[in-house]
């Protein structure tokens, strides 16, 4: 085999995302015939961590909208060409986070992506899907082919990450608190992740990368949880209607008020809306059955979630 050249670009505030990049790709970045050049994306100007609730907030209407934000010069050169790109992101609002977004709007993704196989790999709290789904059309965009997506999710059940991951991230404490478990991906998801990076391994081995088709099926790099599906949707187009007015006001006090409104409709929206998307999820789950299992069929390409033992 000639040795092959990936590019591994990330954007990770508490490291936990670049921990999960580098587990995955970890017998890539051994293999003497691989070398893997990591970009590790910095915005112009960072977003602090841990969040106050407005800065928080404040982010949502940009990122919904994958509007560009500046970035530091990449560390990689511009004309270089590699075998495979693989993209880590974190989930903001439904959508991919800004640095991300804006690095896919770069003339170096133009350059880089083009033609190329691509591999996204989230860690997020639960909720991909739709940032999944602008990845697509970014990636398209650069002209690069989508060939897998591996995604983490946080540990705790939905409710409890509801409460423990934003905790995290305006505290910047991991720790466990009551009867919850700690936010974040579960330590043991992140050291099983190697299998994928074994799998990228060989297919680069093999020259399969060139075939642009998923390498790591059968590895259940991806769970849609059904439940998710419906709220998760109807949660961004409330996040596209609010996005769309609040980058309109460009005087910060009227947006802050106006996020501080939001903030408290948000709440009352949880508090009154989930019981009912919870009723309602359940009366019409006979009906939207086959429909839903679509679906989730249709998230979950191209690597699906099918484990099938190796070996
Ligand atoms: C501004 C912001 C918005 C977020 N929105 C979502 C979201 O919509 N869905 C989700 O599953 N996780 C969301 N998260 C959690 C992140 O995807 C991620 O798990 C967390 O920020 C830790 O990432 P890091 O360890 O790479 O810094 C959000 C995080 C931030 C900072």
């Amino acid at each position: 085999m000639a040795g092959k050249k990936v590019l591994a670009v990330f954007y990770s505030q508490t490291g936990q995302l670049e921990e999960v990049l580098k587990y995955s790709i970890s017998p890539l970045i051994k293999d003497k015939l691989v070398s893997v050049t990591f970009l590790n994306l910095e915005p112009k100007t960072p977003f602090p961590f841990p969040w106050k609730v407005l800065d928080f907030l404040n982010v949502f209407p940009e990122s919904v909208y994958c509007d560009k934000i500046e970035l530091n010069e990449f560390n990689a050169e511009k004309s270089a060409e590699f075998d495979l790109v693989i993209i880590a992101y974190q989930v903001w609002f439904l959508s991919p986070s800004l640095p991300i977004s804006s690095f896919l709007q770069s003339d170096e993704a133009k350059i880089w992506l083009k033609n190329k196989p691509v591999i996204t790999i989230i860690a997020c709290r639960n909720m991909w899907l739709m940032a999944q789904e602008k990845m697509k059309k970014l990636i398209l965009k650069n002209s690069g082919v989508l060939c897998d997506n591996v995604a983490f999710v946080d540990g705790g059940n939905s409710y409890e990450t509801f409460i423990t991951t934003p905790r995290w991230l305006l505290t910047g404490s991991k720790e466990k608190f009551w009867f919850f478990s700690p936010p974040g991906v579960d330590k043991r998801k992140i050291a099983e992740s190697t299998k994928f990076g074994e799998a990228i391994k060989n297919a680069l081995r093999a020259d399969k990368e060139k075939e642009k088709k998923s390498l790591l099926k059968g590895l259940g790099a991806v769970h849609v949880d059904e439940k998710l599906m419906m709220s998760e949707k109807m949660g961004h187009r409330g996040f596209l209607i609010w996005g769309r007015l609040l980058r309109k006001i460009k005087n910060s006090k009227i947006r802050k008020a106006v996020l501080c409104f939001y903030l408290v409709f948000l709440i009352c929206m949880i508090i009154v809306g989930l019981p009912v998307i919870i009723i309602l999820r359940a009366l019409l789950y006979p009906l939207l059955k086959k429909s839903l299992k679509k679906q989730k069929a249709y998230y979950e390409e191209p690597s699906g979630s099918q484990i099938i033992a190796q070996g």
